[in-house]
């Protein structure tokens, strides 16, 4: 079984992204520039900022964290953001999510500029990739990063069975639209199972690629998988192991020592979807820079 190594590939991203950043600031004087607001102290949301900003800063973008207080009204966030959205030197624009209730996450999502929305949220962003104008849209960043893993390890998608379990903003609806798309990563079948689909492994069994994004550790096993398929486990769920130092240790959606015995190839976790996620924000940053700049 082929291993799909998202660790390798996002290092191998982030060096082509490096030089890339390096070519355009002897270029131009200028540099990308990705801004990252944080509303309120969640650990989870901490933790996935500090790496956004480190791993930005480690290929020569200028990061900027804004972080605001639990309480803070919706009406000084989205002031921030149109702020944000005049600054020429701020090229991505990413509101960390959860939100508190007090603050209305669509609001926000249309109130970030298109053409600055490197998360791929906003509704001109999906629907331009539901209509298949991905040339001018940002698309959000896992999808984006399981079709950069499909095409780097060149998985024949043309004619084939996708099966995207989850129907998320975030990932599922995007990915399984990404799948139906004509391009050399996609040219799929596809097919959508979620939490009210009835006997779910009937659909699973038929993939000859099956995309698990349902935030239940080890939910498809390996009953549920066609011999031969491709797998792709976007699933990041913590479950306790006192082997380990901080008494809990991540797995995916997949029962990956079940599936694995019967898949063609799979991504593992952690290592594997997860790290495409940043790399991919990185690329969208720098795709907004090259349009802003006709680069
Ligand atoms: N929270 C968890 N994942 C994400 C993401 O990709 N973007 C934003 N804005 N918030 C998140």
């Amino acid at each position: 079984m082929l291993i799909i190594d998202g660790k390798k590939v996002s290092l191998d991203l982030k060096e082509e992204l490096k030089a890339s950043v390096d070519r355009y600031r002897a270029q131009t004087g200028k540099v990308p520039g990705l801004t990252v607001i944080i509303v309120g102290q969640d650990p989870a949301s901490q933790v996935y900022v500090r790496n956004k900003a480190k791993t930005c800063k480690e290929i020569g973008m200028v990061s900027t964290v804004i972080e605001m207080a639990a309480d803070t009204s919706e009406e000084h966030l989205l002031k921030t953001i149109k702020g944000l959205n005049n600054d020429p030197a701020v090229h991505g624009i990413l509101v960390q999510q959860p939100l508190p209730k007090q603050i209305d996450e669509f609001a926000v999502t249309l109130a970030i500029d298109p053409s600055k929305d490197v998360d791929g949220f906003h509704p001109e962003n999906l629907g331009r990739l539901v209509m298949g104008h991905l040339d001018k849209c940002f698309v959000s960043c896992t999808p984006y990063g399981i079709l950069e893993l499909l095409g780097r390890y060149n998985i024949e998608t043309r004619g084939k069975h996708c099966v995207v379990v989850g129907r998320s903003n975030i990932v599922g609806k995007p990915m399984a639209n990404l799948m139906l798309q004509k391009l050399k990563e996609t040219n799929c079948t596809v097919t959508i199972c979620h939490s009210a689909t009835p006997n779910i492994a009937e659909y699973t069994q038929q993939a000859d690629i099956l995309i698990a994004a349902i935030g239940k550790a080890g939910f498809i096993t390996a009953d549920m998988v066609k011999p031969g398929a491709v797998v792709i486990d976007v699933g990041i769920n913590r479950i306790e192991d006192a082997s380990t130092k901080s008494g809990y240790r991540l797995v995916g959606d997949v029962d990956y020592a079940g599936v694995s015995a019967v898949a063609s190839a799979m991504t593992p976790v952690p290592g594997g979807v997860g790290p495409m996620t940043i790399a991919m924000l990185l690329k969208n940053t720098l795709q907004s820079f090259q349009r802003t700049n006709g680069l």
